[in-house]
Parts: C-alpha cells; structure tokens; sequence
C-alpha cells in the first residue's frame, strides 16, 4: 500500500498521544461509580471516527452505555467491512499491585516488547486494539486508498456480558448489514509467530450462595454440630472435578466436539515451549484434564472455575465463628456445540443436588454466551492470512483461543457474517490482571496490517 509505513513513521508520535488520551478515561462498565466516565469515554470514541474519516457517527443510547456506531460509505456495490470493539474496560483493582496507576498511562520496556509498551488498563483490552482500526482508517482515507465501505459499531458493555448489545443488533440488521466483521480483541503467539484466531470459547457464568445457620454462630459453641456453609461450599466446589480433572456435571460433556487426531495434530503445529510458560507464570508444574495438553486445555477443551470465594470473618487477627452464609462467582468456559443455557441448567441442577441436608443453597446465573469457530477456507481468513503475511512476512498460524466474545456467535446468528479475529496482543500482555500493557509495537503492526485486509478482501470479493 502506497506509503503506508511512511505515515505511520511520521504520525507515529501522535498515534500514541491520541491513545493515552483514551486510556486516561476509567471506563469501568462494572462499577456504576464510573458512569460518567464510561459516557465520557463513548463520547470520545465518536470524536475518533470522525476525526478517523467516518462520514457519519451516532451514539445510540441502549437501557445500559450507549452503543457509538459510524460508518463511511463509498459505493454500495463494494464490499462492506464492519469493525466491532469494546471501549469498556475492566476494573482495575487490585490497585495496590500496579506498578503505576491504571489510568495514568506509562511507556515501558520489557523483555517481550523492547521497543515500549503502553502500561494502562484497557491498553491492550480493548482500547489499544481498537484504536489501530481507527488509525487504519484515517490511514485509508487520506491517502485515498480505502477501497470498501466500512462500518464501526464500538459498544461499552462487552465486560458485562453484551446484553444490551444482543438487542441493538437484532434490532438493526440493515444498518449492520456487511460481508465481513472485524474484530482485534485477542492475541497472538508473538511477534514473531503470527496468528489468527479461529475459535473462541463460550461462557457461563453463575454465583452461588450456600446458606445454613440464620445468624453467625460461635464456633465453640455451634462447631461441630451444625453444617458450616463455607465448609459445606467448599466441599461441593471441589467435588465439582474427579481425580482427572473431568468435571463431574452430569451431562456436562454430552455435546462437547471431540476433535480428531489429525485436528489435535494440526493444533500442536502451533509452537509452544512448556518451560516458557511455567517460567512466565513462576510455576513448578501445569495442571489440568487429563489426556489433553496445555494448549488443548486452554482452547478446545470446557472448564470449571471458582472466580471468587468469600464468607465468614476475614478481618485482621482471629474470630472464632461460624458464618451464616458462604458464596463465590464460578465460570464454565464452553465450547462449541454446548449450548450455554443448557449448561447453566445442568450446573443449578448439579449443584442443588448435592447440597447435604442443613444448608439451602441457591444459584444466580449471570452471564454466558456461545462459543464460536470460523472455517479457514473463506476470502475473508485468506485475505486476513495475506495482509499478515505482508507485513509480518510469514504466514500465521490459525489459532483456537480459551477466551470469549459471546457476541461474535450472535453476530452469526442474526448478521449471518463471519468473524475474523485479527488480534494483535501477547497473553502476556496481562489483560484484566494489573500492570496491563500493549506493545508500542504490536499497536503498529496492527495500524500497518488492517489496511491490507481491506485491500485484498475487497480484490477477493470481486
Ligand atoms: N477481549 C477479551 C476476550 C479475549 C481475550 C479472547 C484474549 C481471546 C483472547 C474480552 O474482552 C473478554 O474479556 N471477554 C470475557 C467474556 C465477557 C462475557 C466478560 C472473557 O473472556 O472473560
Ligand atoms: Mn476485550
Ligand atoms: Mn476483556
């Protein structure tokens, strides 16, 4: 493309300036304390697109944030890309293990990005990710060389589940209607392996609440004779995996896709050094299902995981009682074929169940979605697979991933489009964890491969 690692060297400062603007604004959809901070943020993404090269740009309100769509139409009978990213971000806390404030954005070395990383929340998750699209955009238009329409449909809500989302798109069909959907909000292997996600996993996500006693009890007094809820709770979470790691849901596996050996093959192609990844993470060994390796595990397989546990006192020094109630936040991560209301009735069923005689216990499903998979012989992963081979100049590996946009499976659905996932982070890269970051590189490389797509998309659309 004419001059496009020109521009990008010479609006190179300004391309970072314009996203630490961005990821100074906390917006947190979790945490009703930063409203307006979510509305402010949702208001500058609309100033990016205008100032990106859309023609037209509105904020939609939905009964949650608002959902910021914008869109340049140059000739109806062109291909129509459109770009989906979240301005949301997640909360930051635990604070205290930030190295520096989450919303005061640094630049930093490390040893997988030594040309800088941005450090801030959102950096990488989403902000960063999709403000290359914006940047591609304004790349394509000034210098005349976008040769597609193109839509974006940015929406603050994709921590939390994409609720009102769903809503916005059943609703809007025509106004969404396009021949491809883009998304940068995964990762990669590194930077010098390329990749391209090809699958996602979905989710279900419920909290449960085991009650006993109706007021908390001395342990002296009461221990022993009565069923102690956190005891009780924990006893059922662990029973929830046998020895192998399988989880014990009756049904849970019914649906699950079992992957052939030549595919199981085809997925170990990608490289991985076990020694790495136990060094990154300060870990003596791994742990999991039996029968499946660290990256199946990670992507192809379900999973079961207490994302929080809380009950009785935890206040300095020692208080001897007995709570009353116990509590934590469990997410499945599902795959494709398992249908995540489905699950979400097997687990209440599972876990009311075994309930031992003494306690009630009662579970709240949150949120879930489903999981996705895109096949690899479509112009638009071919065309995605070339604009990466340009600028990485080797071919990236497809790529099944553990984590989860329950909207892509909906887009399908209801858009009837496919998904290509050009996501341009490391794992690394500590998304949701403190200390997130995004490679001054990596946000480059994304801003320079972008245009590509669109180039050869559009030359194998006609
Ligand atoms: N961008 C992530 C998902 C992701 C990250 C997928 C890396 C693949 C690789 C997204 O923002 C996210 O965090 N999704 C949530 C689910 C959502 C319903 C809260 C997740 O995966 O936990
Ligand atoms: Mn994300
Ligand atoms: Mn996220």
């Amino acid at each position: 493309m004419n001059s496009l690692k020109e521009y990008i060297a010479q609006h190179k400062e300004r391309f970072l300036n314009e996203l630490i603007e961005l990821l100074k604004i906390p917006s947190v959809s979790a945490d009703p304390a930063f409203m307006q901070d979510v509305l402010n943020t949702a208001e500058a993404i609309k100033v990016a697109l205008l100032e990106g090269g859309c023609d037209t740009v509105e904020i939609h309100e939905t009964d949650g944030y608002p959902i910021v769509y914008g869109e340049k139409i140059i000739d109806s009978n062109l291909p129509t890309v459109l770009v989906y990213g979240h301005y949301d971000v997640q909360p930051s806390d635990p604070i205290e293990l930030w190295d520096s404030p989450p919303y005061e954005p640094v630049i930093k070395k490390t040893a997988l990005h030594p040309e800088g990383a941005i450090f801030a929340r959102g950096a990488c998750d989403d902000k960063g990710q999709l403000y290359m699209h914006v940047k591609a955009l304004e790349y394509m238009v000034q210098t005349n060389q976008l040769p597609c329409n193109v839509k974006f449909m940015i929406e603050g809500e994709e921590e939390i589940g994409s609720n009102n989302l769903a809503i916005y798109v059943a609703n809007n069909k025509e106004k969404l209607a396009n021949d491809i959907i883009l998304i940068s909000d995964t990762g990669m292997i590194a930077n010098d392996v390329p990749s391209i996600t090809t699958g996602l996993r979905g989710l279900s996500y419920v909290e449960v609440e085991v009650t006993g006693p109706n007021r908390d009890l001395h342990s002296g007094l009461y221990g022993g004779a009565v069923a102690n809820p956190i005891n009780v709770l924990t006893k059922m979470i662990a029973s929830l995996h046998d020895e192998n790691n399988h989880i014990t849901i009756l049904g849970f596996y019914d649906k699950v896709e079992n992957l052939s050996q030549e595919e199981r093959a085809e997925l170990a192609k990608a490289p991985f050094s076990l020694e790495n990844y136990k060094d990154a993470l300060k870990i003596g060994a791994v742990y999991g299902e039996s029968g499946y390796t660290t990256n199946e595990r990670n992507s192809i397989r379900p999973t079961l995981d207490v994302n929080g546990i809380w009950g009785g006192y935890i206040g300095e020094g020692a208080k001897t009682v007995i709570a009353s109630q116990a509590f934590a936040k469990i997410s499945m991560r599902l795959v494709p074929n398992q249908d995540w209301q489905e699950i979400t009735t097997l687990f209440k069923t599972h876990f009311e169940s075994i309930a031992p005689k003494g306690v009630t216990v009662k579970v709240t499903p949150h949120h879930g979605g489903q999981g996705y998979v895109t096949p690899i012989d479509t112009i638009g992963y071919q065309a995605a697979s070339k604009a990466y081979e340009t600028t990485f100049g080797k071919k990236p590996i497809p790529q099944r991933s553990g984590g989860s946009i329950p909207i892509v499976a909906l887009f399908e659905k209801e858009l009837q489009s496919k998904t290509i996932l050009m996501g341009f982070g490391l794992d690394s890269d500590a998304i949701h964890s403190p200390n997130e970051h995004f490679g001054i590189w990596n946000y480059l490389k994304g801003i320079e491969t972008i245009p590509y797509f669109y180039k050869y998309f559009t030359e194998m659309s006609s």
